[in-house]
C-alpha cells in the first residue's frame, strides 16, 4: 500500500461548517504560499454554500476568489463541491447553465470536480459529469452516505459501479452527518477498491466524534484519500484534524508523509482568523444524540431558530421524532442540500400544523412531483395523494423539463456584464447576484467620479 493522501478542505467545508461560510478572501491569500507547500492531495477550496455566501453574505465576487486563489496557490490541485444539476444553488438549472458553469469553473482553475446528488440520482449528475471531462478535469462521482432500512453497503457499491460506468474517474463517499462507523467504513472501502478499480476519498465530519475512528479503518481498508481540515479549524461538524490523522499514520505503510511543523504554522494562522467569525462560530459541540436521531450538524441549530422565530421551541423533540418518519413517507433520501432543508421545514409543519401534511411547502410538492429526481426508495402513496392528488410523478431526468436558461440570465447581466462569468451568477442567484452586480456598478462609478476630481484638481481650470 502507497501513502494515504490527504485534502484539506480549510477554506471550503471547515469554515462553512464552523463559521457559516463568511470566512473572506482576505484571510486565506495571506497562508496560501503555506498550504500550497505542504504537499496536500488537493485543496478544496470553492462550491458547496461559499458560492452564494459570496455574492449574499461578503460581497464578494466567488469568480474572482476562485482565480486568487488559483494564482496564490499554483501548485495545487483546486476542487470544488458540485451539488450535480443543482450546481452551487439549490434547485435544478437546466443543462446549458450547467454545461457553462462547470467550463467556466474549470478555465478559473478548478482542476478536480466533486459531484453528488442529494438523492444519489445518477441522472443528476449525467451533464455535470460529462462538462467536467470535456473540461479535462477530475470527475470524481459522490455516494452520499445515509443509513436507513435500504441504505446497506451493497446499495452505495451498486451506486458507485454506476458511477464507475458513467465515467467517474475516482469515487467520493461523503458522510456529511458524520454517521458511518469505522468498521462499515472499513467494509464499504474495501468493497469498492476491490469491486471498482478506482481510487476512493473518504469525507466525514467530526459530528458523532466516529469521523477519525472511521478514517483510519478507511485507511486500513486501502482508501486513497482522506478529508481533514487544519487542526484549528476542525472537529464538531467540520472534518478531523489534518495533524491528527499524519500522526496516527506515521511510521506506517500508510505515511501521509506531511510535515507536522508546517502544518503547525497553518493552525496557529487560522486560530487567529478563526477569532475574527466568532459572531458565526458554532464552538466545539459533539452531540450524541445525533448518534440516535442521524441528523447533520446543521440541522438541529436550525430547528432551534425557526422554532424560537414560533415560539414553540419546546416542541423540538417532537420535530426531532417526526424527521425520521418525514423521511420514510419520501423514500429515505440522505440529508443533505437540499432534501435535509425540505425534510427538516416539512417536519416542523407537521408538528405546529397539529396535522401531517396539512400544510406542505412548495418543495415537498415539487419533491412528490418528481421534481428533485428518483428518491431512493418508494413514496408514501397515501402521503403522495394527500399532496399531488392524481397527479402522475415525472419520470423523466428532471432538468429535462427545463427550457435553456443562459439566454434569459445574459439579458438580466447585460447592464452590468463586466465578465461571462456574472450570467453564471445571474442564472443560479437572480436576485442575489443582480444586487451584487449592480452594487459593483454603483461603487465603480464613485470610484471614476473620485478619481475624476483628483484628477481635476491636479490641472485646475
Ligand atoms: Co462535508
Amino acid at each position: 500500500m502507497t501513502r494515504l493522501a490527504l485534502t484539506d478542505t480549510t477554506l471550503r467545508d471547515a469554515h462553512q461548517s464552523l463559521l457559516a461560510t463568511r470566512m473572506r478572501l482576505e484571510d486565506m491569500l495571506p497562508i496560501a504560499e503555506k498550504l500550497d507547500a505542504v504537499g496536500f492531495h488537493s485543496l478544496e477550496v470553492w462550491g458547496g454554500a461559499t458560492f452564494d455566501a459570496c455574492l449574499r453574505f461578503l460581497n464578494e465576487d466567488p469568480w474572482e476568489r476562485l482565480r486568487a486563489l488559483r494564482q496564490a496557490m499554483p501548485r495545487a490541485r483546486l476542487q470544488m463541491l458540485l451539488r450535480g444539476q443543482n450546481l452551487v444553488g439549490y434547485r435544478h438549472y437546466p443543462d446549458d447553465v450547467v454545461r457553462e458553469f462547470v467550463r467556466r469553473s474549470a478555465d478559473n482553475g478548478i482542476g478536480v470536480f466533486r459531484i453528488f446528488d442529494a438523492l444519489n440520482d445518477p441522472r443528476n449528475l449525467e451533464v455535470s459529469m460529462a462538462a467536467a471531462a470535456a473540461a479535462g478535469a477530475h470527475v470524481q462521482a459522490t455516494v452520499c452516505y445515509t443509513t436507513s432500512p435500504l441504505h446497506d453497503v451493497d446499495h452505495f457499491v451498486d451506486l458507485a459501479r454506476q458511477f464507475a460506468a458513467m465515467g467517474a474517474h475516482s469515487i467520493a463517499i461523503k458522510d456529511m452527518a458524520g454517521l458511518i462507523t469505522p468498521y462499515i467504513a472499513h467494509e464499504l472501502v474495501s468493497r469498492l477498491k476491490a469491486e471498482l478499480g478506482l481510487p476512493v476519498q473518504f469525507h466525514s465530519h467530526d459530528t458523532t466524534g466516529l469521523a477519525s475512528m472511521a478514517y483510519l479503518k478507511a485507511a486500513e481498508a486501502g482508501a486513497d484519500v482522506v478529508d481533514t481540515a487544519i487542526s484549528s479549524l476542525s472537529g464538531s461538524t467540520s472534518q478531523p484534524p489534518a495533524e491528527s490523522i499524519v500522526a496516527a499514520l506515521q511510521g506506517t505503510p500508510r505515511d501521509a508523509g506531511l510535515d507536522l511543523e508546517l502544518l503547525a504554522e497553518i493552525a496557529d494562522y487560522f486560530r487567529k482568523v478563526r477569532q475574527k467569525y466568532a459572531a458565526f462560530d458554532v464552538g466545539h459541540q459533539l452531540d450524541g444524540r445525533m448518534l440516535i436521531y442521524q441528523l447533520p450538524g446543521g440541522m438541529l441549530s436550525n430547528f432551534r431558530s425557526q422554532l424560537a422565530e414560533q415560539k414553540a421551541l419546546d416542541r423540538l423533540p417532537e420535530v426531532l421524532e417526526e424527521v425520521p418518519r418525514v423521511r420514510a413517507d419520501l423514500g429515505y433520501p440522505p440529508l443533505v442540500t437540499p432534501s435535509s432543508q425540505l425534510v427538516g421545514a416539512q417536519a416542523v409543519l407537521n408538528v405546529l400544523a397539529g396535522e401531517r401534511y396539512k400544510l406542505v411547502s412548495q418543495e415537498t410538492r415539487a419533491y412528490l412531483k418528481g421534481l428533485y429526481g428518483k428518491p431512493p426508495g418508494p413514496v408514501d402513496p397515501e402521503v403522495r395523494r394527500k399532496v399531488i392528488g392524481d397527479e402522475a410523478p415525472v419520470t423523466v431526468r428532471p432538468a429535462d423539463l427545463l427550457e435553456p436558461g443562459l439566454p434569459e440570465a445574459r439579458r438580466q447581466a447585460a447592464p452590468h456584464l463586466e465578465q461571462e462569468e456574472d450570467v453564471l451568477s445571474v442564472a443560479m442567484f437572480p436576485q442575489v447576484a443582480l444586487k451584487f452586480l449592480e452594487e459593483r456598478t454603483a461603487a465603480r462609478t464613485r470610484v471614476d467620479q473620485t478619481l475624476a476630481a483628483e484628477v481635476a484638481g491636479v490641472y485646475p481650470a
